[in-house]
């Protein structure tokens, strides 16, 4: 078993002890994000602390969801590559993006180059502030972006994150429908981190309680979206699922819903979390997990959740092959072939009672 995290992690600090750390950094700061990071003061307080210390930095705030690998060179060229430190604020692309930056900085390579481990061994420091409760994005050596639209994750050590600042206050102000969907993004990794053929007593310690603060918290914040302390078990639940999958990687609900997210739009969190289901059912642990969170599909249900969009065989054919080549599949419990790859899609469209789209 292996347990590597290199990542210092700061949870409701305030910036009192963390500030030290960013001084240690470097000095010269390159921070991506969006536009909510105004709404919810993250990238103020980020900037006073920046200011307090003296720090040159620059602001890239419109990133798009699922990065595409345009908006890296975008960014490149704007605003070179000659920063000690990237900042991700924000959820799950600014910070996915962040990593991306940070390797690019630091290496003469193309985007796609990224896929290819010997291709690179640098990267510039990076520094993550998640302003969503879901991706664990700052606590993995994954980012994930979207290549001639599809979308597709690359991993190495390089780009863990050298510090991350959890504060939950920043997700009071996440609306209903964000706070769900990033929400079953963080379950959805437990889950399949928990499941993974991949996983070791380590990794299910912390899929397991990552299970648990979602089961016994979501429901509740759903109807009470200002209570702080429920923000808080939904923060650390998505820090613990990220550690989870830092140990294990993703399995196939991911894989299979990539193309939901790349090609119909739905968010990540849903596009995953329908198919936990049928791949729970599949696992030879469905008893395991029902302990904990019951049965996956009323969970879902009691959110509910919903996805909507028109398909074609054809496309369930395209997805299928893809999902097939993915290297979720040797990973994931349940020996998946194309025959069964299909199945899952087509158990989500017609069987799920989640499917509100039309085929
Ligand atoms: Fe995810």
């Amino acid at each position: 078993m292996k347990f590597y995290l290199p990542t210092k992690v700061f949870f409701e600090d305030g910036y009192k002890d963390s500030i030290i750390e960013i001084e240690k950094l470097g000095n010269t700061f390159l921070i991506i994000t969006g536009k909510s990071s105004k709404k919810n003061k993250s990238l103020d307080e980020l900037v006073d602390v920046l200011k307090k210390l003296n720090k040159k930095f620059e602001i890239f705030d419109e990133t798009l969801e699922n990065p595409p690998k345009e908006m890296l060179y975008k960014i490149i060229d704007k605003f070179g590559k000659n920063w000690d430190v990237i900042v991700g604020l924000g959820g799950g692309s600014p910070m996915d993006a962040a990593k991306a930056i940070a390797v690019l900085c630091k290496n003469d390579i193309k985007v796609e180059d990224l896929y290819d481990n010997l291709k690179y061994n640098s990267a510039s420091k990076i520094l993550c502030i998640p302003t969503t409760s879901g991706t664990g994005s700052e606590v993995t050596q994954y980012s994930v972006l979207t290549i001639n639209n599809v979308k597709k994750g690359f991993k190495h050590d390089v780009i863990f994150p050298n510090v991350s600042i959890l504060e939950p206050k920043y997700t009071l102000t996440l609306s209903k429908e964000l706070t769900i969907s990033t929400a079953l993004d963080a379950l959805s990794h437990a889950v399949e981190s928990f499941l993974s053929l991949r996983a070791s007593e380590f990794s299910k310690l912390y899929a397991l309680e990552a299970i648990k603060l979602i089961k016994q918290n979501l429901n509740k914040l759903v109807e009470d979206l200002q209570n702080y302390e429920l923000r808080k078990k939904i923060m650390l639940a998505s820090f613990y699922a990220g550690i989870a999958i830092s140990l294990t990687g993703t399995t196939i609900a991911h894989s299979l819903g990539y193309s939901l997210t790349s090609e119909k739009g739905i968010k990540h969190g849903l596009a995953t979390a329908v198919f936990l289901p049928f791949e729970v059912k599949n696992s030879g642990k469905e008893e395991e997990i029902k302990e904990i969170l019951g049965d996956p599909l009323e969970f879902l249900k009691s959110l509910n959740v919903s996805i909507e969009f028109s398909i074609e065989d054809e496309e369930i054919e395209r997805w299928s092959n893809r999902v097939l080549n993915s290297s979720h599949v040797k990973v994931t419990p349940g020996n998946y072939n194309l025959n069964k790859i299909r199945e899952a899609y087509k158990w989500v469209i017609e069987k799920s009672g989640l499917y509100g789209g039309s085929k």
